[in-house]
C-alpha cells in the first residue's frame, strides 16, 4: 500500500484544527517543510518563511512532496521570502541549530504573532531558558520538538522554559492533537527531551555491542526493526515490562544493569566513521557501508510507508 493510499489527512484529526488561526513556519530545511506539510494537510492556514529567494520554490515542492504523502493538501502553502505579514496565532522557528541564529529568528517571530500568540522552537539540544533570552513575552514561548520525518511521525514534545505559562503549553498541546500528533508534555526543559535521551541510551549500547565484537550493526539493527521497534511501536516499554511480569523484570535487571555500557565518550566506530569523510545517506556513506542514491530514495520510501501504515493502524 502507498503511504498516500494508506494515510487520509483527516483520519486522525479533529475539526477544530480549522478554527487555529495562521501558522508561521520559519525555515525551508528537512523538518521545516515537515511541519508546514502537516499543518497544511490538518487545514490549518501555514505560511512559510525562508531565508533566500532560491530557496522559495525547492521548499515549496518539497512541501508539495510531502503534503501528498499525507494524501493531499486541503490548503496551498504559501512560501515567502524574507518576510511574511502578521498576526499570526503561532510562529514556530525549525532554522539551524544555532543559539545566535536561532535568537533572531526568535524575536522576529515574536513580532510577527498576535498579542496572544504562540512563540516555538524545534530546537534539538539548545536550553529554552538561553533561546528566551531577549524576548519580550517569555510567557508565550515554548519548545515544540517535532521527529523527521515530521508529516509522519506521531510524538511531538511539549517544553516550557523557566517562564512559559502553563495554558501556552496546553495550547501547544491541543494543536497538536488537532493536528493529528500525539503529544507529551514535559514537567522541565531536559537536555534531550525524553525521546532523544531514550534513543542515545539504546544507540550508546548499540556502539558498545558492535565493539565489543558481540554483533554487526546490522544485526543491532534487525534486532531493533524486528523486535524491540515492533513491539514498541504496539505497547511502550513500560507496559512491556508490566506484561512480561514484574518479578521477571526485577531479576533480570539486578543481572543486566551492572553490564550495560556506561562510557561518556562518543564511540570510536563514530569517530572513525567520522574521520574518514562518511556522513550518512545524505553523503552516500554512513555507519552500515555505501549508499547509492537509488538505495537511499527507497530506504526513505519503505520507512515512510510503514510509518504511514502505523498510523493508519493508530487513527
Ligand atoms: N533533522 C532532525 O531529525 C531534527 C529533529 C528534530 C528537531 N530538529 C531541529 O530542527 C531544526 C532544523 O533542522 P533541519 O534538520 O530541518 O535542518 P536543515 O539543515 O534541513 O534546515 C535548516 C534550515 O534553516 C535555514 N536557516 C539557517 N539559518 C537560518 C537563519 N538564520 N534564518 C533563517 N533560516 C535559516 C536553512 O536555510 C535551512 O533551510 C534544528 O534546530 C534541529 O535541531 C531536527
Amino acid at each position: 500500500m502507498s503511504p498516500m493510499s494508506a494515510m487520509s489527512p483527516l483520519s486522525a484529526m479533529s475539526p477544530l484544527s480549522s478554527s487555529f488561526g495562521r501558522v508561521l513556519v520559519i525555515g525551508g530545511g528537512a523538518m521545516a517543510t515537515g511541519i508546514a506539510a502537516r499543518l497544511a494537510a490538518a487545514d490549518i492556514e501555514t505560511v512559510v518563511l525562508v531565508r533566500r529567494r532560491e530557496a522559495v520554490a525547492p521548499t515549496r515542492d518539497e512541501i508539495g512532496r510531502r503534503v501528498g504523502q499525507l494524501g493531499g493538501s486541503v490548503r496551498p502553502v504559501t512560501v515567502l521570502v524574507g518576510d511574511a505579514p502578521g498576526p499570526f496565532a503561532l510562529a514556530v522557528e525549525s532554522v539551524a541549530e544555532d543559539l545566535v541564529a536561532k535568537r533572531a529568528v526568535l524575536a522576529r517571530a515574536e513580532a510577527l504573532v498576535a498579542d496572544d500568540g504562540i512563540v516555538a522552537t524545534n530546537t534539538s539540544s539548545l536550553r529554552l531558558a538561553d533561546l528566551a533570552e531577549g524576548l519580550k513575552r517569555p510567557e508565550l514561548f515554548a519548545s515544540w520538538h517535532w521527529f523527521n520525518p515530521a508529516e509522519l511521525v506521531p510524538l511531538v514534545e511539549v517544553t516550557g522554559g523557566p517562564l512559559t505559562a502553563p495554558d501556552t503549553l496546553a495550547r501547544l498541546a491541543s494543536l497538536s492533537r488537532a493536528i493529528g500528533k500525539e503529544p507529551i508534555t514535559l514537567r522541565r526543559d531536559h537536555p534531550g527531551f525524553v525521546a532523544n535521551r531514550l534513543q542515545y541510551a539504546l544507540l550508546r549500547e548499540a556502539y558498545a555491542l558492535v565493539e565489543e565484537g558481540v554483533c554487526e550493526a546490522e544485526d543491532v539493527d534487525r534486532a531493533v526493526v524486528a523486535g524491540l521497534g515492533a513491539r514498541w511501536a504496539a505497547i511502550g516499554p513500560f507496559a512491556s515490562m508490566d506484561a512480561a511480569g514484574l518479578d521477571v523484570h526485577e531479576a533480570v535487571a539486578e543481572q543486566l544493569f551492572p553490564q550495560l555500557s556506561r562510557v561518556t565518550e562518543v564511540p570510536a566506530l563514530l569517530r572513525e566513521a567520522r574521520r574518514a569523510g562518511a556522513t550518512g545517506m545524505k553523503g552516500g556513506r554512513g555507519l552500515l557501508g555505501d549508499y547509492p542514491a537509488d538505495a537511499v530514495r527507497q530506504i526513505a520510501a519503505r520507512r515512510d510507508a510503514m510509518l504511514a501504515l502505523l498510523a493508519e493502524a493508530r487513527a
